[in-house]
């Protein structure tokens, strides 16, 4: 199974990926967690985002493709994948067309722009895994502690509500098109945001034609 995940920022897409890839046993290969632990590492590459991530903007192709294409050379890969947060643009798509992979489904994961601020405010990740939960919706066993690490939980610098404003209106211009790209590749299938994580999932499952 390779499938790509789109949705606006904090509409649920690691969430979901997540739960996909122990149904498939499959790793996910999210772009911008590479990012974020390259800027923690302060490597050449998290030096070159940084400025990109902090104003909600996008990193450009040329570099997040050359991450994508190192990365589905490692041999985890092997028996396929999820793309969470790749391809973002046309030129993305296109350079993954031209490494010759054959995607199964591209899941659009919908949800209003209304509720996107409301999710990622309370949204928590662990600074240490990077695994995500929500002061509402997925909440730790011990507050503020991940229960996979015990690493602290921290809340991520670009979800402060005007970098999320901006990472929505770069969504819609330039990630958006990319539902018109793949539904006429016929491989598009849609699944609408729940109130519930594990509705989303219901949904999730429905989309892909999966049993739950
Ligand atoms: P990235 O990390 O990919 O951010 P994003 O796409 O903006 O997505 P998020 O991680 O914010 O949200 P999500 O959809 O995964 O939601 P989540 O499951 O956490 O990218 C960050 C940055 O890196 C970009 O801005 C860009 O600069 C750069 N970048 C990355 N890839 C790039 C690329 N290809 N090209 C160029 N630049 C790139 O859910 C959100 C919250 O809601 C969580 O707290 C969760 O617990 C909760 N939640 C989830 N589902 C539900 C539900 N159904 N009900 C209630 N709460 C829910």
């Amino acid at each position: 199974m390779k499938l790509i995940l789109l949705g606006a920022p904090g509409a649920g897409k690691g969430t979901q990926a997540e739960v996909l890839a122990e149904k498939f046993n499959i790793p996910v290969i999210s772009t911008g967690d590479i990012i974020r632990n390259a800027l923690k590492q302060q490597t050449e590459l998290g030096k070159q985002a940084k400025d990109y991530i902090d104003k909600g903007l996008l990193v450009p192709d040329d570099v997040v493709i050359e991450i994508i294409r190192e990365r589905l050379k490692q041999a985890d890969c092997a028996n396929g994948y999820i793309l969470d947060g790749f391809p973002r643009t046309v030129p993305q798509a296109d350079a993954l067309e031209a490494m010759n992979i054959d995607i199964d489904k591209v899941l659009a994961i919908e949800v209003p722009d209304e509720k996107i601020i409301g999710r990622i405010s309370g949204r928590r990740q662990c600074g240490e895994c990077g695994a995500t939960y929500h002061n509402e919706y997925k909440q730790p066993k011990q507050e503020s502690i991940c229960d996979v690490c015990e690493g602290t939980l921290i809340q991520r610098k670009d979800d402060a509500p005007e970098t999320v404003k901006q990472r929505l209106e770069v969504y819609h211009e330039q990630t958006a098109p990319l539902k018109a790209y793949y539904d006429q590749k016929g491989i598009l299938v849609l699944a609408y945001g729940q109130e519930e994580i594990k509705d989303t999932t219901k949904e999730v499952f429905k989309a892909l034609g999966v049993e739950a």
